[in-house]
């Protein structure tokens, strides 16, 4: 059975164009996984507390030198990790505000991008740890970026992602959402185009085998 992880980050939580995207192409991918799992995290419902010093030093502390206060830090991180572990694909609402990708996003980020965990530093490099999964990011946008230098979202999901070895990524765009009705209703029928595009490429190997 594969499990899915949906994490949407909008502060709109399920009504976010970002997180209906997701839930499109979630609800195409349980049709050709009707065994499958789906596991949602919502970033704006349950929000991940900001990295600070003293949470940084409980990721690094020694586990028998942990306080109790460090232990729980610790195991809450480890949790989301496990939660990202189990899934065969991820799926990532994410939307543009003020240039970047929400805070939210971040501090979860900041929570799974763990040293010894997630990856581990070798004498060749940096090693990802978190292998063999599929990773589809459906961002909405006020405006237009995609292809161009002001396009500061997937550089750095990409380097994350891959950097944890998530590398295997589609991302799917939905632009001009705040220019007018015209383009908000052009840039939702795209993007819906292309998850649905991205939905029936995913079924079309059971289709062969069958
Ligand atoms: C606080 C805030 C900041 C935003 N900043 C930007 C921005 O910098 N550039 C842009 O093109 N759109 C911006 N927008 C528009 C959002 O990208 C757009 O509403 C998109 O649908 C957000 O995704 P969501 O609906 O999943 O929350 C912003 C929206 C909000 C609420």
């Amino acid at each position: 059975m594969k499990t899915l992880l949906k994490i949407q980050s909008s502060i709109f939580s399920d009504g976010g164009q970002s997180s209906q995207l997701a839930d499109r192409f979630v609800a195409a991918w349980l049709e050709s996984n009707p065994g499958g799992k789906v596991v949602t995290r919502d970033l704006a419902k349950e929000p991940v507390p900001h990295l600070d010093a003293a949470r940084f030093a409980a990721f690094v502390s020694k586990p028998e030198d942990r306080t109790p206060a460090q232990q729980a830090i610790v195991n809450y991180s480890d949790a989301l990790i496990d939660e990202l572990k189990a899934a065969n694909v991820v799926v990532l609402g994410l939307p543009l505000y003020n240039f970047g990708l929400p805070s939210t996003l971040k501090a979860y980020f900041d929570h799974v991008g763990r040293a010894g965990v997630t990856f581990r530093y070798t004498e060749k490099g940096p090693v990802g740890l978190l292998t063999g999964k599929k990773v589809y990011v459906f961002a909405a946008r006020g405006g237009f970026y995609a292809g161009t230098p002001n396009e500061s979202q997937t550089p750095y999901i990409h380097a994350f992602l891959s950097f944890v070895s998530m590398s295997d990524i589609e991302f799917v765009y939905a632009e001009g959402l705040a220019v007018s009705e015209a383009s908000k209703q052009q840039g939702i029928a795209r993007a819906r185009a292309e998850v649905d595009r991205l939905a029936h490429a995913e079924r079309e190997p059971e289709f062969a085998v069958a």
